[in-house]
């Protein structure tokens, strides 16, 4: 069971050995983080941006995570994976956001909810999510559902106060019961600090080495997407270039009638009258 490998997850930063997940939104993004490998999936609401093409991860809906993370569970076997709760469906009320992870929990079957930010509202329902049997993963530094109010993606951490204040926060989410904390966008030294300091895992994104693993989105590590990269992310492959390449190639074979050719499609040995009509075989030519 998938849900059984998040002890699994602290062992391995108790032994140094590092985590590396990845986003994935439907079946052939979820079977590619499979088979590579992957500790978990996260079913991010960054889907906003990199299956819908809206700027921002805001528009959301809890529907559309509950549909996205069902497809991703059917998709996988026995990876860990983890929806991201959309703005708006937590931090309202402790009661709406127990409300609708438990919603999430139980109709996708997945291992369990992220949530941005540390504010009281999340770890009351942080705490009574573990109690109910929900496991939830942190999520602090840049915030993009806050993008707003904070006036744009910016790393996170830099100052003294600013440390601190992530530092604390992350205490208290590890205090109020989260598996798992994401550092997005952190100042490296920042993360490194907050890393030594907790007993649960942090991962990373754009946060630096000094985490206990890695995080990316699945369209930037795989070159999925058209126009520039964020400056953390590494292209491992580029999947887009291959794709516009194949797809080049058959335009190009269907223009030219080389597609199909003779072993990809059906054909029966018709024979043609004077008038151009097709007899099929067996049947008489002065039939009705
Ligand atoms: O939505 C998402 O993909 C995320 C990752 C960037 C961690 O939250």
């Amino acid at each position: 069971m998938a849900e059984f490998k998040i002890p699994a997850l602290k062992k391995q930063k108790q032994r140094g050995v590092p985590i590396a997940a990845i986003t994935a939104y439907d079946l052939f993004t979820a079977q590619l983080a499979e088979e590579a490998g992957v500790d978990f999936i996260l079913v991010g609401d960054s889907l906003g941006n990199v299956v819908q093409g809206q700027p921002t991860t805001l528009p959301v809906t809890l529907e559309e995570i509950i549909y996205h993370t069902r497809i991703v569970m059917r998709s996988v076997r026995d990876t860990l994976v983890i929806a991201d709760m959309p703005f708006g469906s937590f931090k309202v009320t402790a009661d709406e956001t127990v409300k609708n992870a438990l919603r999430v929990f139980k109709e996708t079957g997945c291992g369990g909810v992220k949530m941005e930010g540390a504010d009281e509202t999340n770890l009351q329902a942080i705490t009574r999510l573990q109690r109910l049997g929900v496991p939830a993963m942190g999520h602090l530094g840049l915030l993009p559902q806050m993008v707003h109010t904070a006036g744009g993606y910016r790393t996170q951490g830099r100052s003294e106060k600013s440390r601190q204040r992530l530092l604390a926060e992350a205490k208290a989410l590890q205090e109020a019961g989260v598996f798992l904390l994401i550092l997005e966008c952190v100042e490296a030294e920042t993360a490194r600090l907050i890393t030594r300091e907790l007993k649960i895992p942090t991962v990373g994104i754009g946060s630096g080495p000094h985490v206990d693993g890695q995080i990316l989105v699945i369209h930037d590590a795989l070159g999925m997407l058209r126009g520039s990269y964020p400056s953390f992310a590494r292209t491992f492959a580029h999947l887009r270039e291959d794709g516009v390449a194949g797809l080049k190639m058959y335009v190009d074979a269907v223009r030219e009638r080389e597609y199909p050719a003779d072993a990809e499609y059906v054909r029966s040995s018709a024979k043609e009258t004077a008038s151009g009509t097709l007899i099929p075989p067996g049947m008489d030519e002065n039939a009705d």
